[in-house]
């Protein structure tokens, strides 16, 4: 029936929209074999990805969109399934173990870095693969950003989300936009306890802080509007807990809608004008400044970074995508970027002290356990 539908109007998406369907927007991604090193995707693995989302338009998928942050092969994709769909993750893992097993042939580094797991059982979750998902009735109009990060940790979003729908300073129309006036509900994630807690903004604003501002444990995991709407997903999956040892950052990714009652564009983008330290920098076991990026400039080179992150722009139309729109390849973040790199210098500068380097307790998962063990037997009590 929707293969009908596509011949007519060119995508499954006027179906959905006149049977009142709702709209999901799935972002799944997997570091699964860069070039040089740990730096970026190969255009082979891309190009493979798109193909064969593009095989699926107008049957399970309605659009599909691929790119790369640095080392992570991302798949944006738009269908009718709802969020956790076995089918979709499905789909997205089959492209990751096709794209691994291209990246063994190629000799490519890390090639399956993430694929913990060869049997798939129903969902990416738990298996490596970072994903957010969003399912929602579209408003006459729908634009939507998606954010995606490398030689990071899911916890670098908390800044950004709560000065887009806390921060009135960053936020206007939280004061201005009686349609904001109430404010958000934030749901968040302690990733060591596996629990979930929710917040209203403003009235829980300092409680809410008191837990994001520990960000390599508690995570945003979705933002509501007080009438319970999504405005806001991130994935959650921390690599180092899955698999008990160093395997790659988890190189998190957001998706944000945008306007008419959520913020506006510009307001979701401007706290990327503050520099901000992020963990997960060299070896995943660094501090460094998260830098706000166009497409062609998300390859991780100083130090193997610095940490980045890269935005694209769409309006969902009946399930399509509308776009891309490159939001920071725009000189108006220059002025970050070049902050952020005298930062990187100072962080650099610190060598292998800390702050530059993570704290005891977040190295735990790195190989620097391997080192201590074998200099295990030469320490000798205090007398
Ligand atoms: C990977 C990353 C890199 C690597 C580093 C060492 O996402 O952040 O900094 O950790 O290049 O990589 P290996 O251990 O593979 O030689
Ligand atoms: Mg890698
Ligand atoms: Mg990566």
């Amino acid at each position: 029936m929707k293969k009908i539908w596509k011949k007519l109007y060119g995508g499954g998406g006027y179906y959905s929209s006149v049977r009142g369907v709702k709209t999901t927007i799935s972002i799944i991604k997997a570091d699964v074999g860069s070039f040089p090193g740990h730096s970026r995707t190969h255009p082979r693995l891309l190009e493979e990805a798109a193909k064969r989302l593009r095989e699926r338009e107008g049957d399970l998928l309605i659009d599909s969109f691929v790119t790369h942050c640095g080392d992570d092969l991302e798949l944006l994709m738009t269908h009718e399934q709802g969020v956790d769909s076995e089918e979709i993750h499905r789909l997205a893992y089959d492209i990751f173990c096709r794209c691994a097993e291209i990246a063994k042939e190629m000799k490519l580094y890390g090639a399956g870095q993430d694929l913990l797991s060869d049997a798939f059982c129903g969902n990416v979750k738990g298996m490596g693969p970072g994903v957010a998902e969003m399912e929602f009735e579209e408003r006459a109009s729908d634009p939507v950003l998606f954010f995606m990060a490398d030689k990071t940790e899911p916890g670098a979003w908390n800044f950004y989300l709560y000065r887009i729908f806390a921060d009135p300073f960053n936020t206007p129309g939280l004061v201005i936009d009686p349609s904001m006036h109430e404010g958000f509900v934030f749901e968040v994630h302690d990733l060591f306890e596996h629990r979930k807690v929710f917040f209203n903004t403003p009235e829980e604003s300092y409680n809410l802080l008191a837990y994001i501002g520990a960000p390599s444990r508690f995570v945003v995991k979705h933002v509501f509007s007080k009438k319970g709407v999504i405005a806001a997903s991130t994935s959650t999956q921390r690599l180092n807990l899955l698999a008990g040892r160093y395997v790659g950052k988890d190189d998190p990714v957001m998706i944000i809608r945008s306007q008419s009652g959520f913020p506006a564009v510009g307001e979701i983008l401007d706290p990327f004008t503050t520099p901000f330290i992020v963990a997960g920098w060299m070896r995943g076991s660094h501090h460094g400044p998260f830098l706000p990026v166009g497409v062609c400039d998300a390859n991780c080179t100083f130090f193997d970074g610095p940490p980045r992150v890269i935005c694209l722009g769409f309006q969902v139309c009946n399930g399509k995508l509308i776009g891309p729109a490159d939001m920071f390849d725009d000189p108006g973040f220059d002025r970050v970027r070049s902050r952020s790199l005298e930062l990187a210098e100072m962080l650099r500068a610190h060598g292998p002290f800390e702050p530059h380097r993570l704290s005891l307790s977040e190295m735990e998962y790195t190989t620097l356990p391997t080192v201590e063990k074998q200099l295990r037997d030469r320490w000798e009590p205090l007398e």
